[in-house]
Parts: C-alpha cells; structure tokens; sequence
C-alpha cells in the first residue's frame, strides 16, 4: 500500500527528540558479520534498508534474528555466496557484501547495482581494490563474479576518489587478508571509523581509520563482533534544519556533535542558535529569519551530501542569496523542481543551486525522489502554509526511524495516510 504525509505547516517545534542508531554505520557492520560469523549488533535503527540486509544474510544462510533495535546473526551450515537482483536493487548498499564473501568464502556472485536516482554511482573501485588484493572479477549476466583462490592478499590500494563503499569494501576484505593492506586516499567519515571499531572489538588488527591511510594486519579469522552502533549524524543534522525551518526549540538527545561540525557551523553561520548541553545533547532554537549561507558538498570531515536538500530547504526561507554546490553525485538535484513547487526562487547551473530566500512556503502536493530530498520536501513542508502532501515516502522509510512520530511529538501536524495516487 501506497502512503503519503499530510503536513500542515505553521507550528513551531518544541521538545526533545532522541537521534536513532546510523543507517549508513549499520549496514555496512551487517556484512562484517559475515567476516566473523557472529554478531551481535545494538542500537540498529528500524529501517527498511536494515530488514533488506538482514534479509539478504538470511538468504545467503544466515540465521539473523531482531530485536528491537537489535540485531543477531550467527553462520548457518551452508553458506550461499549471492546477492540476488532483486535486493541489491531495492538497495544499492548490498555490494557491501562484495569483500565479506570474498575474504571469507573466496568466492561471491552479486548483482551489478544498476542506476540510482542521484547519480550514475558506479563500482569500479570497490572492484579494482579488490582485484588488486587478488580476486579474479567478472561481470556477467548483471552479475559480479568473483573468486580467490586461497586467501586475499594484503596490498596497496591508492583509491582515485575517497569512495566510502569502496573503503568499507576494501577494508572488511583486508581483515582476512594475507599480510598487509595499506589504503590511500581512504574515505574518512565517521561510519568508517564505526565499522573499523566494531572489526577492532572482535580482533582485526587496523589502525588509521578516520585519515586517509588506513592499514589492516590481516589475521586469519576474528571472533564475535559486539558492538553498539554510532547515532545518525545525518538525522541529526535533519532535525537541526527542521528547527531551522519551523522555528522553535529543541533539546536533540545522543547527539553525535563531534561529526557534525561543518554542519554545524553552516547552521550557525545562517543564524541558528545550537548549544552544547554535554556531550551528547544540544538545544537548538531559532530566533528571527536566517540568512542566506552558501554551502559546498565536500567528503567528510567536509558538509556532507547527505545533507544538501535538507539545508536547501532551509535556505528557501532566509534572507538574501545562497549558493549550493555539489561536488558529491553529479545528479542530486530532484528535490530543486519540488521545493519550487511550493514557492521556492531556485535556480539550477550545472552542479550549482542559487536559492533567492522567499518570505513564505505555500502548501503544494510534492513527490519524493530519494531519501534525502524526501527529508527535505517534509521539513519544507512544517514551515509552509496549509497543507503540503507528500508522496512516494517509501524512499524516506529507508533512512529514517519513525520521522513522523518524532515530529509529532515536537508538536507538527503531520500525518501518514494511504496515498489516493499510484505511488
Ligand atoms: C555512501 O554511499 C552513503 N551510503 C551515501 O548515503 C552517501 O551519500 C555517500 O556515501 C557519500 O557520503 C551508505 O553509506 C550506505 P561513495 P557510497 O562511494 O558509498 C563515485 C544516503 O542518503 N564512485 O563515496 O555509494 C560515486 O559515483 C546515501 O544515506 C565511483 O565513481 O558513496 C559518487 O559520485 C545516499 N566509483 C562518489 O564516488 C566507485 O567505485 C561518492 O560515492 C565508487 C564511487
């Protein structure tokens, strides 16, 4: 069935929101489970992503079972090493099993991830690393084979772009590795340095993660992963532009502050007033209209791409002019013709958005293209007038837990509602 949100703008945000467990931390922590053959993972968000990973190890003969917000998986008797069609493309992040496999089983058969809505996002990378390491790949039938005899070698690998699959990738391969990995222009988001810290807890031997060097001393197995993942930066960051559109103030909870501070500092620059509480909580509040700040999407510890739509949204409302680059995907612009939909002065050139800050958002009916740009067509929606309805939020249910509830509970009036529409 087909769902839709019913926003009626206008109310001003007030309370306290807990940020979940990370999507984009988890999953690829999911897959090292089948470096170790054990797991046991805690604060997992409930995502759509997460019950297509766990049903891709239960396929593959896993036993997985789930507990709120948490996941067990243990090796079954007869491991099959494929990643079928049909759910890699329901999930792109399934290639994320790619090295697993093959460090662990020698051999995998997964499908070739196809297009995606933000971008070409091709794999050439993860492949060639993993090449380099010594597996033999082909790609046939829309399928990647790929297959080792004896064990992966430890190598170096210099990544043409600081991919982060590509060094999760590269990474969980390393850990059963024969010898040493070193990798070179390594992605060092936060995610990375959670998936590094959940393989270090069960015995991998890395160091590095979080620069651009990291190198792993292959062993010959690890033991159980035991490991609670990190909070959502890029929820949190969300929820700072959903204060920053409807106003108000609220108190975030397991706040993850230290990975979040171009975003941050971008909010800041704009107007938003963000105070530390401790640790792991801030108060945002907003006080009169924000002003136009330009942003550019850059690999972490840059702003991060994640959060463009989401901080384009809130630009539509300050004051003055914003310029907003991505660097990122060459496609992740969906959401400009949507926000204009409801009244935004947006105008595209090339991978460049110029934002003309309107007075105020008016109420349209909007459809969701991808995960972020459904974030951002929602927050737009809390600060418009009337009702705004957005459609196609099946791509928002991948990536964020309970979003509805949350605002909810802040005092937005949104609802989920069967869409009268096909989609
Ligand atoms: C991860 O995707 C995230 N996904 C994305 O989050 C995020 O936008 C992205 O990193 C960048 O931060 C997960 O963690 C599951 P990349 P990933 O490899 O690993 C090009 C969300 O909304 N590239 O760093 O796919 C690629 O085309 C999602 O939660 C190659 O050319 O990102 C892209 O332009 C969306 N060849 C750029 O690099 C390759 O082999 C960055 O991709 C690999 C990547």
């Amino acid at each position: 069935m087909m769902e839709k949100f019913v926003i009626k703008g206008g109310r001003e945000l007030k309370g306290r929101v807990k940020i979940s467990g990370s999507k984009n931390a988890s999953l690829p922590i999911l897959f090292a489970g089948i470096l170790s053959g054990e797991l046991h993972l805690k604060n997992v968000p409930d995502l759509k992503d997460i019950d297509t990973s766990c049903k891709l190890l239960s396929r593959m003969g896993f036993t997985v079972e789930r507990k709120p917000s948490e996941v067990l998986i243990r090796q079954g008797n007869s491991i099959k090493t494929e990643a079928p069609y049909e759910l890699v493309k329901t999930m792109r992040a399934s290639i994320l099993c790619l090295g697993p496999l093959l460090a662990r089983y020698g051999k995998a058969r997964v499908s070739m991830p196809g297009g995606c809505a933000i971008g070409a996002r091709p794999v050439n990378l993860h492949l060639r690393a993993l090449s380099k390491m010594g597996a033999d790949i082909r790609i046939d039938h829309g399928y990647i084979t790929a297959e080792v005899s004896g064990r992966l070698k430890g190598v170096d690998i210099t990544f043409d772009f600081p991919t982060v699959g590509g060094t999760e990738n590269a990474l969980m391969a390393a850990v059963l590795a024969k010898g040493k990995t070193v990798i070179k222009n390594a992605a060092r988001e936060p995610e990375i340095v959670d998936l590094a810290r959940a393989l270090r807890s069960a015995g991998a031997e890395i160091e590095g993660e979080g620069t651009d060097v990291i190198e792993v001393n292959g062993v010959e197995e690890i033991g159980k992963i035991d490991y609670s993942v990190m909070p959502d930066r890029i929820e949190a960051g969300t929820f700072l532009a959903a204060v920053a559109l409807a106003g108000g103030e609220v108190e975030i909870e397991d706040f993850p502050y230290e990975v979040l501070t171009a975003v941050i500092e971008k909010f800041e620059e704009a107007g938003l007033k963000i105070e530390k509480l401790s640790e792991k909580e801030v108060l945002v509040r907003k006080e009169g209209r924000l002003r136009g700040t330009n942003i550019v999407t850059q690999p972490y510890p840059g702003f991060p791409t994640d959060m463009q739509a989401q901080f384009m949204a809130t630009m539509c409302l300050a004051e003055g002019i914003s310029v907003i680059k991505e660097t990122i995907f060459e496609n992740r612009f969906m959401h400009v013709l949507e926000l204009s939909r409801l009244g935004a002065d947006l105008t595209i050139d090339g991978n460049t958005v110029v934002v003309k800050g309107v007075e105020k958002l008016v109420g349209a009916k909007v459809t969701a293209t991808d995960l972020r740009a459904s974030a951002s067509l929602v927050i737009a929606g809390l600060a418009a007038e009337n009702t705004t309805e957005v459609y196609r939020i099946y791509h928002l249910d991948r990536g964020y837990e309970k979003l509805e509830v949350k605002l909810r509970s802040l005092g937005a009036d949104i609802r989920r509602e069967k869409s009268e529409l096909p989609y």
